[in-house]
């Protein structure tokens, strides 16, 4: 063949993608409730353990609340056409069960729903698959003061939760997720404090995987009942390295991370069974009375999608005196978790996009048939932005931000490659938002929040995504 019967790659297909993902791929973005919403005292909301733990002293950097947040309660109608201006094939958001039973039980607030059916609606409008989230951590104050995760009756109110929302948004919402990353509720929340309710009890943390899973299968069972068509749940798994994988005792550390983090969800999930290893490490902590016959079957229940949140990996090493992962990790002493070395986000998370992969590719491994959503992926970065900037168009030059997208939908188009079921992409997040325990001051979003003037400009990150979005691909 000549060079002119084959014109050079570059002439012939300028604006086409080189790395293509599959057709009716879904491309989207993902925020909370009570890191966006704002209005927390509208229409008859209830009080969240968020709303409690952001006013304790000391809990949240600088006493941020989520009382305004981005006031997207009130702005919902311009944050929907800014998703339609973006390309957004799918926008997932939470919940939040105080709108809707501001005790977490009993009568349901119609006010509250109004609101989700408004938003959903205006989505549809616009072309915008809805994913609900019904639990992201705003759980009611009420529920707390009667124990929380750690007691069972809160799995139970959860179903019934999620059938007075299906009742009212079933119609129109097809892809619903009972719970969003069940790790930090129970770890972070009972077990080291760091997120509300911000207990710090290992005991109380086991206590509270189960109920979480508990709520999974017994929502998602009523779900299923009432017609629901597609059913999952997000889980931020822990892709956990050994730090010398020749080591027998890092092969054993990783063992136990992995146990502990994600097959103590994913097994009782997808295989009706705790892991006996698990077990036996939690009987150290907690006497198992919460186990009851009969609760690994209803937590199995069967789900169309694993949504799976990936921001890094994580390095451990056997070590005589490392004092382990703390409340997030109970019983670890003896393993380090290593310090992220590397280039960093502002969260001080180490930028890897390969533990994407690998994680993708072990999880439909061991868990075949489930196909998988990245439900979030997205990074910190303190973006430059100057308010005196007259022109509303002015840029947010986030290059760093692009590169980690670009780099972790790589790896994710790697997976893909390599056989993974992988049918979207959520990046977190839309905006700038509420970070829990850091308040306002880390930056998620690929919109820049003005949190004085309430006013969003897009950083590069988001045009960036635009084309993404475009070709289907980089
Ligand atoms: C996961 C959580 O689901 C989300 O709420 C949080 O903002 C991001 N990680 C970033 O930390």
């Amino acid at each position: 063949m000549t060079s002119l019967e084959t014109p050079p790659a570059v002439l012939a297909a300028p604006a086409e993608a080189t790395v293509r993902f599959p057709e009716g791929f879904v491309w989207g973005a993902a925020t909370a409730s009570y890191q966006i919403e704002g209005a927390v005292h509208d229409d008859g909301r209830g009080p969240s353990i968020w709303d409690t733990f952001s006013r304790t002293p000391g809990k949240v950097y600088a006493g941020h609340t989520g009382d305004v947040a981005c006031d997207h309660y009130h702005r919902y109608p311009q944050d929907v056409a800014l998703m339609a201006d973006l390309g957004l094939q799918a926008y997932r958001f939470s919940i939040a069960w105080p709108r809707i039973q501001p005790d977490g039980s009993g009568p349901v607030n119609p006010r509250g729903l109004d609101f989700y059916d408004r938003l959903v609606d205006e989505l549809i409008g616009r072309g915008i698959d809805p994913i609900v989230t019904l639990y992201h951590w705003d759980l009611p104050q009420t529920l707390e003061d009667r124990g929380g995760w750690t007691n069972r009756a809160t799995a139970e109110h959860f179903a019934e939760y999620a059938t007075a929302v299906y009742a009212r948004l079933g119609d129109r919402v097809k892809t619903w997720t009972t719970l969003n990353e069940p790790w930090c509720s129970a770890y972070l929340g009972y077990g080291n404090g760091v997120h509300a309710p911000g207990r710090q009890d290992p005991a109380a943390a086991f206590t509270a995987v189960h109920h979480l899973l508990l709520a999974h299968g017994l929502a998602g069972r009523a779900l299923r009942a009432a017609g629901a068509q597609t059913l999952g749940i997000t889980l931020n798994p822990t892709e956990a390295y050994p730090v010398d994988p020749t080591r027998p005792e890092d092969q054993a550390a990783v063992r136990l991370v992995d146990g502990l983090a994600n097959r103590i969800f994913l097994d009782p999930m997808l295989r009706g069974e705790y892991p006996a290893d698990v077990l036996e490490h939690v009987a150290r902590f907690t006497n198992l009375d919460h186990l009851r016959d009969g609760d690994e079957k209803i937590i199995n229940v069967p789900i169309d999608l694993l949504g799976i949140n990936y921001y890094q990996p994580t390095y451990v090493t056997a070590r005589e005196g490392a004092t382990g992962g703390g409340g997030a990790y109970p019983g670890t002493d003896g393993i380090e978790f290593v310090a992220p070395v590397g280039p960093l986000t502002d969260m001080g998370w180490m930028i890897e996009p390969r533990g994407l992969t690998t994680l993708l590719v072990r999880i439909s491994e061991n868990y075949p048939g489930v196909p998988m959503v990245i439900t979030e992926n997205g990074a910190a970065f303190p973006d430059k932005f100057d308010r005196a900037d007259p022109d509303a168009d002015g840029r947010i030059p986030d290059a760093d931000r692009v590169d980690y997208l670009d780099g972790h939908l790589r790896a994710a188009h790697e997976a893909i490659s390599r056989g993974v079921d992988l049918r979207g992409y959520l990046v977190w997040s839309l905006l700038d938002n509420f970070e829990w325990a850091e308040g306002y001051r880390k930056r998620f979003g690929i919109v820049h929040v003005d949190y004085l003037t309430q006013r969003r400009v897009l950083k590069d990150s988001a045009r960036w995504y635009r084309e993404v979005i475009r070709r289907n691909g980089l």
